[in-house]
This record gives C-alpha cells, structure tokens and sequence, in this order.
C-alpha cells in the first residue's frame, strides 16, 4: 500500500535560516485616490461594500495580504449608501480619510469623520451608513490574511436581529460545570498543573467594545508645535488588550506627529522588530529607509514601512508630518514571537517575555 497522501521532508541538521523580509511597498496618494473613483464609479454591489485589498507582490496565495497576516483595503462608500450588515471572526482597524459616516456595531452607533480611528472588535456584527455629504473613505485592517492562511476566516451576513445579540440557550446542560468547580491540580512545584476541559471552553472572559480615537480628542494630546511637552508618538490603547497593549487584539495603532517647524534628525540606522508595520502617511512629507532603500513619501501615501524584521527608519525635515502606524505587536506578544532590536548594536529582546528595553519615548528616541 503506497497512498501516502502527504510528503516526508529530511530536515536533519538543517541550518537556522535568516528571515527574509517582504520588499517594502508605496501606495500613492494619486492611486489610491485613483481606486477610490474607480469604486464610486462601479454599481454599488449587493451588500453596497465598495472596497479594495491593496495586495502585496509577494502575496501569492490568495489570502489578499498587504503584509503576510495583515489586509488593507481601500473602502468606500457614497452618501445615503449604507452595508449589509455582517459578523466576521477577524478583528480591524479603521482609519477614516475623508468624509464622515456613522458605524452601527450591535446596540452601538458611533460616528467616524476624518482622521478618527475605529476599534472594532470580532463577532459583532455591523454595518455602515454614510451619513455625510461627500464620499466617506476609509483605510480598513485586520488579521483576514492570517485567518485565511489557517484557513479559519469566518464571515457571514447577520440576521433579521443583529442588533439584539443575545447568548445562545443551554437547555439541557448542566451549567454548575463550569471552570469555578472544574479541577485545577498541580503537578509540579515548577509550575505544570492538569485542569478540567471546562477551562477550554468556559474561558475568562474580557469584554471587548468597539472604541472610537475622535481625532477632535487625540490631536489635543500630541505634539504639534515644537516644546510643547506633548509626545510625539501616542498609542490608541483599547484596554480588553491588557498587557499587549493593543488597539485590537492582532494590532496596535500609534498617532504620530513632527511639529512644524521642529528640525528632522540626521540619518542613522535604523531599528528591527519581527511585527509588521505599515504607516499612513497624512500630512507633510518625509522619506523611509528599509534595509538601505530609500523611500520618499508624501501626505496620502500608505507605506509598508516596516516588513518584519526589516532595519526601518523615518525621516522628517522641519515642515512637519503625521503618520498612522499600524502593527502586529500584541499577536505577537501572544505567540512569544516579538523579537525586537532598537539599536542594531544593542540586544535583541523577546518583549513580553524578559525585561523590555527602556529609555525610549519614540522609536530610537531616548527619553
Ligand atoms: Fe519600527
């Protein structure tokens, strides 16, 4: 009998292998600008969601990628157009760059205009409503990639009732099992302890709301004139992330801003981090340095700035810029993975895992 349906791969002795990042990748203000008019020109669709993955050239196995685990779509939607409702297990950001919409996730409303970022979380459903005059446009990321490369990436419509989610019924069960009275025994004074199958599937839960950064709000907190003792860099921290420090549970979202007027630094090396990071640039203009290319931007250019594990750097001259950041780092922190480098001739630090590097307020920015 030879009907081996899968493949043995010697792997003996096999040397550690170096991580080669993905190329990093401009989207112009002019094409995404372009694409934005090419979908307002199109028939609105059945579930009226006009959008757009921006996919990488190294993403080759469908799962729509700007980054390996990371999709970024170009959304729109024009005034009174409204979306069919629907519920997904991938989380996402939104960051709106024009116009003004409302967002309905369960129960909850909430109004998005430009430069506003969203938190919303997964399995809620929601829909969007243009309630603006002119064309709302928003940058959308979430972790459908790496789903769909688990093969795991859920979506549906939501039904008649998607606004009264209610827990499902459990007649017939015994609910005094649960993880309260299930056994928790220890093993080893080390730390090992065997637990009952309640503890996987009556997990803690930690509520997760959909959240609003109004950018009324968050621009009263970062630096816009040059000592104004405000920070540079500030993270959109969404607390059912706990320590991973999250604005969903796969990304964080940090607002950025170099004052007008406040001199750029001299070029230097840059730093590492296996998390990806992808920048939104929306005002001013700069340039990037990623493994020694150089890569000019301007306001509107969404940039794959940090492929991960990428020596990245950014530069910005005395007429100011401000920069969405969006990165992988709390699925990272999760899986123990991120290794980060702030100096490239300093340690190389698993963070969340040992002690962090402190002394900075920005990236490579000693405090
Ligand atoms: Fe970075």
């Amino acid at each position: 009998m030879n009907d081996k349906t899968y493949t043995l791969v010697d792997v003996s002795g096999a040397a550690p292998a170096p991580i080669v990042p993905w190329a990093p990748v401009l989207v112009t203000r002019e094409d995404i600008e372009l694409e934005v008019e090419r979908l307002l020109d199109e028939a609105a669709p059945a579930d009226g969601r006009r959008a757009a993955a921006v996919v990488h050239p190294s993403c080759t196995d469908g799962t729509l990628g700007f980054g390996p685990g990371v999709e970024v779509t170009i959304t729109v939607l024009k005034p009174g157009e409204r979306t069919r409702p629907v519920l997904r297990n991938a989380n996402q950001i939104e960051f709106c760059i024009g116009g003004a919409g409302t967002v309905l996730v369960g129960d909850q409303t909430m109004a998005l205009g430009k430069w506003d970022v969203l938190s919303l979380p997964s399995m809620q459903p929601y829909c969007h409503h243009n309630t603006g005059t002119q064309p709302w446009v928003r940058l959308v990321y979430s972790n459908a990639p790496l789903l769909r490369k688990l093969g795991v990436h859920w979506i549906e419509y939501a039904g008649a009732d998607w606004q009264k989610k209610t827990i499902a019924a459990t007649a017939g069960l015994n609910l005094e099992i649960n993880r309260a009275n299930a056994p928790d025994l220890r093993i080893a004074a080390a730390g090992a302890r065997l637990r009952g199958y309640e503890f996987l599937t009556d997990i803690q839960v930690v509520e997760n709301r959909p959240l609003v950064w109004p950018w009324q709000e968050t621009s009263q907190l970062l630096a816009m004139a040059p000592c104004d003792d405000k920070r540079n860099i500030m993270l959109l921290y969404n607390p059912a992330t706990e320590r991973r420090n999250g604005t969903t549970h796969s990304f964080f979202a940090t607002l950025f801003s170099h004052p007008k007027g406040q001199p750029g630094r001299p070029v230097g090396r840059g730093h590492k981090h296996s998390s990806i990071a992808i920048n939104y640039h929306f005002a001013g203009h700069g340039k990037s340095v990623v493994d020694g290319q150089v890569v000019p931007w301007k306001a509107g250019d969404l940039l794959l700035s940090g492929p991960s594990w990428s020596e990245h750097a950014h530069y910005y001259d005395e007429t100011g810029a401000m920069i969405l950041t969006v990165q992988d780092h709390p699925l990272h922190i999760g899986m123990e993975s991120l290794i980060w480098q702030e100096r490239m001739d300093g340690p190389i630090l698993n963070l969340g895992s040992e002690a962090g590097q402190k002394g900075y307020i920005g990236p490579r920015h000693a405090g």
